[in-house]
């Protein structure tokens, strides 16, 4: 059991619960990663990514990274989506330049019924030891947040054997063999339960489930093959939690036309991508959950002046009080210079106190 320290900075998580803050809170997806030096230099000591990820000491050190140059308010635990089906055995590799691949992709049906569900705290053992050691390291400086794949995102890597342009094979499986589909969705719906579940009780602040693939389904086909599971794995997380479960974020790309379907999934806050209006989401479902969003990622290839206005735009859309999570709309873009970065940061301190007057 982790020990439990009281954070010094807790503004993220008091926004996810829509309580006063006297600031929006700011962190970024991809905010350890290739744009940083720093990232590459121990990226390059590892030797792969995926040696990156299962050694929990270098895992901890780029999680850090990027809190030691920026003024942010949550760190995310440093590993990927993908470790979860490379425990199940599908053996994930990086290629240079070409992303992930997995070497035994699911290709038969049977392939379905033979997944293990695995054992965190084994299979993913270094997932939970750089959990307890970023918190250590951390020591309450702001809250830590874990992650997952959401089940049907994790699927089309599975399916797919590795990123796709149009789906066809994964699609093929929901309109040929829905059962198969449900079948899978299912056992990963609770995989993602027990891994989410192993880094809360290895001391994760809050947990985000990234759909990053939700988008690309049709409205009914995404209610029951990725909205469902991502639902199930969160209500299954929440009966082995103990009484006060850490809130849950929920990031769909491509989700803006769901939103009332997806705030009434249980999650505590859902993550927008750069197409969403801010207010128009927060009229829709605000009074429900939180938002965290949505700076398009590619505003950061632009002038200074340019980065605050836009930032200035996002704080104003979204309007005065609790409940709004700073984040961009995607990941942050390895190409961009880390002083652009610093600047969208330093911008959301600068502009946002003016909405939130009646804080604490
Ligand atoms: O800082 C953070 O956000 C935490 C770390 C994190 C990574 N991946 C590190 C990473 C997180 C939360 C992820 C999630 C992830 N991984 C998603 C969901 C979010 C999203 O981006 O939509 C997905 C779809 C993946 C799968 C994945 N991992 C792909 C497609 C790739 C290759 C693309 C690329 O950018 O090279 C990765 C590799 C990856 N994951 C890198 C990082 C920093 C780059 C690897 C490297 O150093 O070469």
């Amino acid at each position: 059991m982790a020990v439990m320290s009281p954070l010094m900075n807790d503004c993220f998580l008091r926004a996810l619960r829509r309580q006063p803050v006297q600031r929006t809170p700011v962190w970024l997806m991809r905010q350890a990663g290739r744009y940083l030096p720093e990232y590459r230099r121990v990226r390059e000591r590892a030797g792969s990514f995926m040696r990156l990820c299962t050694t929990p000491e270098l895992a901890c050190e780029v999680t850090l990274q990027p809190l030691e140059r920026f003024r942010l308010d949550a760190a995310i635990l440093f590993s990927d989506i993908l470790t979860l089906p490379d425990a199940m055995g599908l053996g994930l590799e990086f290629v240079e330049g070409e992303g992930p691949r997995f070497q035994k992709p699911l290709r038969q049906i049977s392939d379905i019924d033979q997944l293990p569900i695995p054992d965190p705290e084994r299979e993913l053992r270094y997932v939970t030891d750089t959990v307890r050691l970023v918190r250590r390291h951390l020591s309450g400086r702001v809250p830590l947040i874990g992650f997952s794949g959401s089940p049907w995102t994790l699927a089309t890597y599975m399916v797919e054997g590795g990123g796709s342009r149009d789906f066809r094979r994964v699609k093929g499986l929901l309109y040929e063999y829905p059962r198969a589909a449900h079948a899978l969705l299912s056992k990963l719906a609770e995989a993602v339960a027990l891994y989410l579940d192993a880094q809360i009780a290895a001391g994760v602040d809050a947990i985000m489930v990234f759909d990053t693939w939700g988008g690309v389904l049709s409205a009914a086909h995404y209610r029951q093959f990725a909205l469902a599971y991502a639902q199930r794995a969160l209500e299954g997380v929440r009966r082995r939690g103990g009484e006060a479960p850490v809130p849950a974020i929920l990031f769909t790309k491509g989700g803006g036309q769901w939103l009332e379907a997806m705030a009434a999934s249980g999650y505590d806050a859902l993550g927008l991508d750069w197409t969403a209006d801010l207010g128009e989401a927060r009229r829709r479902v605000g009074h429900r959950v939180a938002l965290q969003g949505n700076l398009d990622p590619l505003v950061l290839y632009a002038p200074e002046a340019v980065i605050r206005t836009e930032v200035k735009q996002i704080l104003q859309q979204f309007g005065p009080g609790s409940g709004h999570v700073f984040n961009l709309g995607h990941g942050v873009d390895p190409g961009v210079d880390p002083a652009r970065v610093g600047c969208l940061v330093d911008a959301v301190h600068e502009f946002s106190p003016l909405f939130h007057q009646e804080g604490p």
